[in-house]
């Protein structure tokens, strides 16, 4: 390590994952603790929030620890603490934020506060060490889909968001109306793998509307009344097929939206992040369509696409040296929107 190099110690609360993260000079990860708490929420069938809170509060210490132990590093060794501070549960968020406020006071370093939708797009950035902006990306989760204008760091317009439900929460909740399991994304992206795409055919919400808005809930919709009505008329339902059919008109949307807002507004790079941007369909799609298209893609590997602090690390590194410093008072915002600071 030299002298000018910047440690930057990431923590990430804000929902069922608690991370922590140690990175130097914003891109090169030298450590990436996640524990995650999906084996608790799954009996529930998602995530309860006050046992979320719970569950960080047991664990942070010891992410942070690890975190410390594998990057091989000790805490006189940090430049600045970053950290999520929005949007996400608040009880979750003010665990994280408590504990990095108490890092940055004891060790009389700067505390930088992040957005964790900008920690997702910067995911990309860790995984691709030329990316530059500007480009469009698109970021999808389970509680946000957003079409997002990259222009530097730190300047962002959101040029399309879904009008109603995330694309993650969509897979989550026709995954748990048939019963497959939580998380439903991996579950549904795995089943889909043997059924056909083209059985049913679901519809793909404001596909040809003006604008870059998403809509969901419909699809949602849709799959719950097919579903009903299979089992109403005692019919045997392929639950592949469904999966299938529901990811393929999930895909539809989110490339052929995004890929016409990249080409409307002249960009050469796509990036996609967040948990959704872990599907095998979805990063095969964007392949495709992208090469007939002449655009450079841009993804992370599947670690950084769920929460992870690597990602908070890197926004939060970007952030501190932009001269982004935050005080005691900083408090977790739930709704923090990605160009609200
Ligand atoms: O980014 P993330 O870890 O948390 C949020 O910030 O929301 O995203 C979690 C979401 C969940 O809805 C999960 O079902 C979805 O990402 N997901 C997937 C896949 N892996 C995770 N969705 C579709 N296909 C996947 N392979
Ligand atoms: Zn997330």
């Amino acid at each position: 390590m030299n002298e000018d190099d910047i440690i930057t110690l990431a923590i990430e609360s804000s929902c069922d994952e608690t991370a922590c993260a140690i990175l130097k000079n914003g891109r090169e990860v030298l450590s990436n603790v996640i524990s995650t708490q999906i084996e608790t929420h799954k009996k529930f069938g998602g995530v309860v929030p006050e046992v979320a809170s719970r569950k960080h509060v047991e664990n942070i210490d010891i992410v942070v620890q690890e975190a410390l132990d594998r990057a091989g590093i000790g805490f006189e060794d940090i430049s600045h603490i970053a950290v999520t501070y929005g949007p996400g549960l608040v009880g979750a968020l003010l665990v994280g934020l408590s504990y990095a406020k108490a890092l940055a006071f004891t060790l009389k370093i700067p505390l930088v506060g992040v957005n964790h939708i900008e920690g997702h797009l910067s995911a990309n950035y860790i995984e691709h060490k030329s990316l530059k902006p500007p480009f469009i990306t698109l970021i999808v989760s389970g509680g946000h889909t957003h079409l997002v204008e990259v222009k530097d760091y730190g300047d962002y317009e959101i040029i399309g968001k879904t009008k109603d439900d995330a694309s993650g929460e969509a897979f989550d909740k026709i995954a748990r109306a048939m019963n497959l399991g939580y998380p439903g994304g991996p579950i549904v992206d795995r089943m889909a793998k043997n059924g056909n795409p083209n059985a049913i055919d679901f519809p793909r919400a404001c596909l040809n509307d003006p604008g870059y808005d998403f809509s969901f809930s419909g699809l949602k919709s849709s799959v719950l009344n097919y579903l009903n009505s299979m089992k109403m008329k005692n019919l045997d339902i392929v639950e592949e097929d469904v999966c299938a059919s529901f990811q393929n008109a999930v895909v539809d949307v989110l490339s052929q939206k995004t890929i016409r807002a990249a080409l409307d507004k002249k960009y050469s790079t796509v990036a996609l992040s967040g948990g959704v941007a872990a599907n095998s369909a979805l990063r095969y799609k964007f392949e495709q369509i992208c090469k007939d298209n002449n655009l450079e893609l841009r993804y992370p590997p599947l670690v950084l696409c769920t929460d992870n602090a690597a990602m908070i690390g890197c926004a939060g590194y970007y952030r501190y040296i932009n001269g982004r410093r935050d005080g005691m008072e900083l408090n977790a915002i739930p709704n923090l929107k990605i160009n609200q600071y």
